[in-house]
């Protein structure tokens, strides 16, 4: 290979340092990559043979002269003893041969190394700290110096042992146990039904949803934490005298009470290690966990300090990878489905496929601009990626393989589902079908109304919601309030019991606050803050429904945009006459309290707008904190805010 210029290398260097640094962020603080892992590796790589050909370019910031990211702010800092270090990969059979040949010669040895092989889990790594066998301290890995103290949140997996048991090696002294915290995929696809019934956003994949669980700063996710695992594989400090091995090492960890790790072999040579790492392989889809791979260890201990380590990962040890989850078929037909706030999503149909351990036939094309990026037409075939991601996607299109006569796909101009004519606003991505009253959009209000932060329509689920539109029994929300036991006895799967329990239900959801039925009109923008906001300041909905833009934007907290969405939601004589109605059929508020006197203090008379990760507190926390003072804190900046409180990445504000 040719050496690239020095000037050509630097301009590249720079590119690969800082997206590689953006990526990491995306994936280790904000759990939302962007990338696969197999990408980031891809480039990862592009960087360390350049940095290689160059030692004079290498950037203070580089990715390579750290292990990670650096801790997220909100956590009490744990350093780490002996640094986590990071795997260097081996992307195929003639990579990891090279690995071993390579171990061979730097020990000087003519015949086979035992290497221990194990599956490579697709999670957290973590470290447990023991001292005289009681837990002391959990933390994340971090950079691999330096982690976050997430002892609390770790304790809620019964998997990790507060005390070690006393079979086994002594384990006196500190002892440091590393390991994966991971979500067994069975638990996560039953995390993500629930969140799907409760209308937030599903996880991204078995990873982000443990990350996440463990980076909980309060509000605490419980049923997540618990259904969490953790894997033991290696231990930091106080490897007890009497263990030589790595397979030694599992055994006592296994002893101390530590969930094993599964279908590890001991292996001479690197033939036997290529067989085991093809059965794991084979294993993967029906694993009950995620693994992305399997890992090599050479097993002797004595052997693994000999080869010593270099500052990101140890020469003893090679992640070597499974190939990327993809798959080539043919694009069907393409569809756009209609979303609760009336956007057209373009989803394409696959010819059913098998990617990594899950058969796939739809992939989103998520707007009009992605399709005209990726070019993506009905017939084509397509390279889909699922890189442990529920939503696959759709990589790229083999347009060597494209038929005769295809033609470029665009989003239809009357919404599919009631035939209004689309529409896309300036300077937005998205298409809309702007029909308040189509049942699309209906369905997904109505189970918005039901929900727990809104009226809390208990059996009201999606099955009923769906077949309450599909026979036409409810055509506009407030006829949800006209059903009786004797409608809803008509609906499948419904029995005399269900439907009068519904029934009693809608008859306690009429019965509710302002902010509850603000929130239950679905009005954009307008979620649990705002709508307490616009209770408070108008302590009941006529006045509210009478005021003008400007009058809601003088209000504080309240800025342009929301102003605007209310204003012209309630100047919609459609939905003033739904209130009307809803009204007539008894839902019911009592006028709300105006705001409780605050307490004087240092901050009375000064009003703060608080806005991206405060260091070391939640957003509500902080308010909390500042209304204790005396202090107001409003949801946008205007001519009256005394104070903007800006944390890491904060918003346009
Ligand atoms: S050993 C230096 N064993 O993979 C030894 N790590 O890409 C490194 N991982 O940070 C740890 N399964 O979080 C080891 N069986 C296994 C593993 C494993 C998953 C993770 C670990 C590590 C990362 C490196």
């Amino acid at each position: 290979m040719t050496r690239p210029g020095t000037a050509s290398a630097k301009a590249r260097i720079d590119v690969l340092v800082d997206e590689l640094n953006r990526h990491a962020r995306l994936y280790y603080q904000d759990d939302a990559p962007e990338i696969s892992d197999a990408e980031y590796d891809r480039l990862f790589r592009e960087l360390l043979e350049l940095e290689g050909q160059h030692p004079a370019l290498l950037r203070a910031d580089s990715p390579s002269r750290r292990l990670g990211a650096p801790p997220a702010e909100g956590f009490v800092e744990v350093p780490h003893r002996v640094p986590m270090l990071s795997l260097d990969n081996a992307m195929d059979e003639s990579e990891m041969r090279a690995f071993d040949e390579r171990v061979r010669r730097l020990l000087e040895r003519e015949g086979d190394v035992e290497y221990a092989v194990e599956p490579k889990l697709d999670g957290a790594g973590v470290e447990l700290v023991y001292v005289d066998g009681v837990l002391q301290v959990g933390a994340t890995r971090g950079d691999g110096r330096t982690g976050e103290d997430v002892t609390a949140n770790l304790k809620r997996s019964r998997s990790i042992p507060l005390v070690l048991r006393s079979h086994g090696p002594p384990a006196n002294g500190r002892v440091s146990v590393r390991g994966e915290v991971v979500l067994p995929i069975a638990r996560f696809e039953r995390l993500n039904r629930e969140r799907l019934e409760r209308e937030l956003e599903p996880f991204a994949n078995p990873r982000n949803a443990a990350a996440g669980a463990l980076r909980q700063l309060h509000e605490i996710d419980r049923a997540r934490l618990a259904a969490l695992e953790f894997c033991a594989y290696a231990l930091g400090e106080g490897i007890p005298p009497a263990v030589e091995t790595q397979s030694q090492v599992l055994e006592a960890l296994e002893a101390w009470g530590f969930g094993a790790s599964r279908e590890v072999r001991v292996c001479d040579g690197v033939e036997p290690v290529i067989e085991h790492h093809r059965h794991l392989l084979s294993l993967r889809e029906r694993f009950p966990v995620e693994i992305d791979g399997s890992v090599v260890k050479v097993n002797r201990l004595t052997l693994q300090r000999e080869l010593g380590e270099l500052s990101r990962s140890p020469r003893w040890a090679v992640a070597f990878k499974f190939p990327p989850a993809q798959e080539t078929t043919v694009v069907e037909q393409i569809e756009a489905q209609v979303g609760r706030t009336g956007a057209l999503t373009p989803v394409a149909k696959l010819r059913p496929v098998h990617v990594g351990g899950v058969t796939v036939s739809n992939a989103s094309l998520h707007n009009q601009d992605e399709i005209d990026r990726k070019d993506v037409r009905r017939g084509d075939t397509v390279v889909v990626q699922r890189a442990g991601d529920v939503i696959p996607q759709i990589v790229k299109v083999l347009k060597e393989r494209r038929p005769r006569g295809t033609r470029r796909y665009t989003l239809p101009g009357a919404c599919p589902v009631c035939r209004a004519q689309t529409l896309r606003l300036e300077g937005e991505a998205v298409t809309r079908c702007p029909n308040l009253d189509c049942p699309a959009q209906l369905k997904n209000n109505l189970r918005h109304m039901a929900g727990r932060g809104a009226l809390d329509i208990e059996g009201l689920g999606e099955k009923i919601v769906d077949q309450l539109v599909e026979r036409g029994r409810v055509k506009r929300l407030s006829d949800v309030f006209q059903l009786d036991a004797a409608a809803l006895e008509e609906l499948e799967r419904m029995g005399a019991k269900s439907a009068a329990n519904l029934v009693e239900s809608l008859a306690r959801a009429r019965n509710t606050t302002l902010s509850r039925f603000l929130i239950a009109l679905g009005i954009r923008h307008v979620g649990e803050t705002v709508a307490e906001l616009l209770a408070r300041h108008f302590g009941d909905l006529d006045p509210l429904m009478a005021a003008e833009r400007e009058q809601l934007e003088a209000i504080e907290g309240i800025g342009p945009t929301i102003a605007e969405s209310v204003a012209r939601f309630f100047g919609d004589p459609r939905n003033a006459e739904e209130v009307r109605r809803m009204r007539g059929l008894g839902v019911r508020w009592d006028p709300t309290e105006p705001a409780a006197p605050r307490g004087e203090g240092p901050l009375t008379g000064q009003s703060f707008v608080l806005t991206g990760t405060l260091d070391g507190m939640t957003r509500s926390d902080a308010k909390r904190r500042i209304e204790e003072r005396g202090g107001k804190v409003i949801g946008s900046v205007s001519k009256k805010t005394s104070y903007v409180v800006a944390g890491a990445d904060p918003g346009s504000k």
